[in-house]
């Protein structure tokens, strides 16, 4: 965006002078950019006074030349160039880190420099500005700069003190929330070598120097390079000279003896030697023509040694620039007024000969960094005021309300799990009967069906296990007609059953009874692997009679087979990934649905029976959010997709994330945007009013890097409208802010399962691996980066390995089969054997009456020798004459027998 006409107040506090300006920014034909400005002094006493001295001296100042301009009246947008470091949040947002250079006021460390200011005004209680920017000077040079060349990206400062900015790709920084494009980062390198890295170079007066400063011990390059100590370098090496009668016939005056300011004597560098005698002359030194030369040659050698120190940290920079970018950029450092030219030409000599490969030109900036600190207003401004960026800045997570989604997140998982709690949990945390990942030894041929996702697909899985475990799949897409989809549950399982049957007649498998394993992307409530009550149907299914009904005898029914296995395609995801990672216990799925699955400990799963082991819960995270828990975060846009779609009320989570409603939601802001004139002149048109003529497959085209913009146009030229270039780049923006909204909420849901996995292994860190497929995911060009990075920043306690699913659920699906088969198989056989054990009553009366028969038969005369029970006499004829018990129970127990 080119900044908008107006008036911009800056200033520019920090360097030698502090300076007010007023920048007024004309954009008609010509832009064009003037500049008002006074200088005010900020007396010794009040730079090192209180905070709320200086502030007030500051807004003081403001007062005089707002009357001077006559613009008391105006609450002018105002950019503020604080010449200190600074951590920020935000533009308008920044807390100091320490006072460096010449300042020392109070109770400023630590806290906002704008609230301090902002405060000052409201206690002068005068005059009103709205704080827009707080810039620091590096910065301000470089934009400064960059406003007359575009090619500028590095802004340096070597006056009173030192340091350099340079613009950095998003995806280098950390410590910033974002991904896209660049942002400039404010090195601070003044305070280089305060951990010792320059202790082998530091001379006994880089020393000293340090010692008589404001800030011992900090800001150790600074103090080597920087015009504030340079003077007072110089001064250290004279009076060690003179001391040791090698200059000015060893007197010292009192004028030496003291600290000198300025950089006054340095300069002498450029000078004559009559003026270098003069300048002396002045600190009371009376001296030879000698020594004239010998001090010339201590300021030349002093400030030749700050210049190559530049340059040496300025080359470290451009090669840093140089690799990310790959090619060769043109980088502009620029030099500020103040700086002497030999300094200059030392800097340009020493960057070229240790960045050879880099071509920089240098500009010095001739307009100081209030205009690039009014510019940068000028930008935030037009940027802020547009009510557009309102919406979009409710999209927009700081890493705080990321956790605290994460926390409620977690709660909810909680909720699912409890049996008091689950009847009402919006998170269903559904158990599903799969307790182990593949463990490499399962084998065998069968058939998956994955439905659900963006396609319908069947697959033939064969399973070999000859010395290596090797998987074939051979698959096909059919189609699934909108009208199958919103139709009867028997016409959409019909259709299913014919085109298995087309497959195996295909695949010349039609006589073959092969187990099937049915991905089915929908909420099902399991009590067993081959049984699931469909809960509710989610995406684009609506067909009825199903909800509520077991999908799995539905299915059966229609292919007249049994012994389908069910299995949910996050949990298909994580057996995929599992089958060439072992540690893999979590799937995700972020494609026209969104939702995860993972190992749980068993003992946690209320719902399940027994204690032992882990058991995958399909948490159905979609529904996140339907009991309301979402409300604060939700916009006017979530609002009107929910309203307009097929289950109003449900999935509030996944409607906000998912591959089926992203580009939808961008259309709905886009609409907003023009309605309002914020884009395409206004124009709306036909098409980009038609529900679905936006799709997430265009957000990832135009979000690509190099041919984003350009995709854009094309885009936005076949939905009618004409765009500009400037209406291409606010498309991109609304893209990334509402597909990098949707990595964030994943990040955060993902976050909350990751920190529960490593709560049940009771770990300091966690070590897993997370298996992720679906169509968003795969193809948005900075999806998964994104996703990858804001995980590590909310749960820096775990190293994560996230492996993208390439062969679709099917596999985990046919490996779940396995699985099961093979245990139904092992029971199947252990049960057939035990089996011929287990005798019947029937058969035991058979038996009884077998042996009476053959009794009978051993005791007759005619079939005694036939009999296979040969009652041989033994000629005992008495048995215990009855006095003794035993006999008789042996009697009894004898009879016992017989009567079986
Ligand atoms: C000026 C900039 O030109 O240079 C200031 O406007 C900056 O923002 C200054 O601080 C740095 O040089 P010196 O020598 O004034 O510290
Ligand atoms: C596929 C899986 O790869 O991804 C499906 O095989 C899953 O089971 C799908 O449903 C999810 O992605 P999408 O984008 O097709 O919804
Ligand atoms: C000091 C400040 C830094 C500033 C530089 C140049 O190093 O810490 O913020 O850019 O001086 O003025
Ligand atoms: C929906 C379904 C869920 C599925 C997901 C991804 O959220 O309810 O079961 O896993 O989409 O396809």
């Amino acid at each position: 965006f080119f900044p908008e006409h107006g008036n911009y107040l800056a200033l520019d506090l920090g360097g030698t002078n502090f300076r007010v300006l007023v920048v007024k920014v004309r954009s008609s034909r010509r832009r064009s950019v003037r500049m008002y400005n006074k200088i005010y002094a900020i007396p010794l006493e009040i730079m090192q006074g209180t905070g709320e001295e200086l502030f007030d001296h500051i807004v003081q100042c403001i007062s005089d030349f707002l009357d001077y301009m006559g613009m008391k009246n105006t609450c002018l947008p105002l950019g503020f160039t604080f010449s200190f470091p600074c951590r920020q949040t935000g533009i308008d947002k920044g807390t100091l880190v320490s006072w460096t250079k010449g300042f020392k006021a109070t109770d400023c460390e630590g806290n906002d420099m704008v609230e301090m200011l902002r405060e000052a005004i409201k206690r002068r209680n005068e005059f009103d500005l709205d704080i827009v920017a707080l810039v620091n000077d590096t910065v301000g040079t470089m934009m400064t700069c960059a406003y007359e060349d575009p090619k500028c990206e590095i802004g340096l400062i070597v006056g009173t003190g030192c340091n350099v900015c340079y613009m950095e790709e998003m995806t280098n920084i950390e410590t910033a929330e974002g991904d896209e494009g660049h942002m400039c980062i404010n090195t601070e390198w003044g305070g280089f070598g305060e951990n010792g890295e320059l202790d082998d170079i530091r001379t006994r007066f880089d020393r000293e120097v340090d010692e008589g400063s404001l800030n011992v011990g900090k800001q150790t390059f600074e103090k080597m390079t920087s015009g504030m100590y340079l003077g007072e370098i110089v001064r250290q090496i004279l009076i060690d000279l003179t001391r040791r009668g090698l200059l000015f016939r060893g007197r010292i005056t009192e004028r030496l003896k003291t600290m000198i300011k300025h950089v006054a004597l340095v300069q002498t560098d450029r000078l004559a030697l009559l003026q270098v005698r003069s300048i002396l002359q002045h600190l009371g030194l009376d001296s030879t023509c000698d020594d004239s030369i010998i001090v010339k040659e201590v300021c030349g050698t002093v400030s030749r040694r700050a210049a190559q120190l530049c340059g040496a940290a300025d080359g470290a920079s451009n090669k840093a620039s140089r690799t990310k970018a790959k090619a060769a950029p043109t980088t502009d450092p620029l030099c500020p007024v103040s700086a002497p030219r030999s300094f200059s030409s030392i800097l340009k000599e020493t960057v070229g000969e240790l960045a050879p490969k880099c071509n920089v030109s240098f500009v010095l900036s001739e307009d100081g960094s209030g205009k690039g600190a009014a510019l940068i207003t000028a930008v935030a401004r037009s940027l802020g005021d547009r009510p557009i960026d309102k919406y979009l800045y409710a999209m927009r997570f700081s890493d705080e309300t990321l956790l605290d989604i994460m926390n409620r997140f977690k709660r909810e998982m909680e909720n699912g799990l409890g049996k008091d709690t689950n009847p009402t949990a919006t998170v269903k945390m559904l158990p599903t009967f799969v307790r182990s990942i593949p463990d490499g030894s399962e084998k065998g041929d069968f058939i998956a069906l994955d439905l659900g996702g963006s396609n319908f697909r069947i697959l033939r899985v064969k399973v070999s296990h000859e010395k290596r475990q090797t998987v074939q799949m051979e698959s096909q897409i059919y189609d699934t007609p909108e009208d199958i989809m919103h139709g009867s549950g028997t016409r959409l399982f019909d259709h299913v059953a014919e085109c298995l049957g087309d497959f195996m007649e295909k695949q010349k498998i039609k006589d073959k009874k092969l187990p099937v394993g049915f991905t089915f992307s929908f909420p099902c409530a399991q009590t067993k692997l081959d049984e699931g009550i469909l809960l509710t149907w989610t995406k684009r299914f609506k067909a009825s009679g199903v909800e509520g009904a077991d999908v799995v005898k539905l299915l059966n029914k229609a292919i007249k087979k049994r012994g389908v296995i069910l299995v949910n395609d996050t949990v298909g995801t994580m057996m995929t990934c599992g089958f060439d990672d072992q540690r893999c216990e979590v799937g995700i799925i972020i494609g026209t649905g969104t939702n995860a699955c993972y190992m749980e400990e068993l003992r946690h799963i209320d719902l399940v029976e027994g204690d032992e082991g882990r058991m995958c819960i399909n948490t159905e995270w979609g529904a996140f959010g339907d009991d309301g828990m979402l409300e604060d975060i939700r916009t006017e846009f979530d609002r009107e997709i929910d309203r307009g779609s097929l289950n109003p009320g449900k999935q509030l989570f996944e409607k906000m994330v998912s591959g089926m409603y992203m580009g939808e939601l961008v259309r709905l802001i886009l609409v907003k945007m023009a309605k309002e004139g914020m884009l395409f002149e206004g124009r709306i048109t036909p098409e980009l009013l038609t529900k679905g003529k936006f799709e997430t497959k265009h957000v990832s085209a135009i979000e690509k890097t190099k041919e984003g913009l350009s995709k854009a146009k094309e885009i936005l030229t076949r939905l009618g409208v004409e765009p500009s270039h400037e209406d291409c780049v606010a498309v991109q923006h609304v893209c990334a802010v509402v597909s990098f909204r949707s990595a964030n909420l994943i990040a955060a849901t993902l976050g909350a399962i990751l920190l529960r996995l490593k709560d049940n292994k009771g770990s300091p860190r966690l070590r897993t691996t997370v298996g992720v497929d679906g169509s968003l995911y795969k193809m948005h060009p900075h999806y998964a980066r994104r996703l990858h990075k804001t995980v590590r920043r909310l749960v820096p306690e775990s190293d994560v390995r996230f492996l993208l699913s390439e062969s679709g659920s099917g596999k985990g699906a046919a490996m779940v089969t396995a699985v099961a088969y093979r245990l139904a198989e092992q029971s199947r056989q252990i049960a057939q054997t035990l089996a011929e054990f287990q005798l019947t009553k029937a058969q035991l009366l058979e038996v009884k009456e077998r042996m009476r028969a053959e009794i009978q038969r051993g005791l007759s005369k005619e079939t005694h020798e036939l009999a296979s029970v040969k009652m041989l006499p033994t000629f005992v004829r008495r048995t215990p004459d009855g006095t003794g018990k035993r006999g008789q129970k042996y009697q009894l127990s004898n009879l016992q027998i017989f009567q079986i």
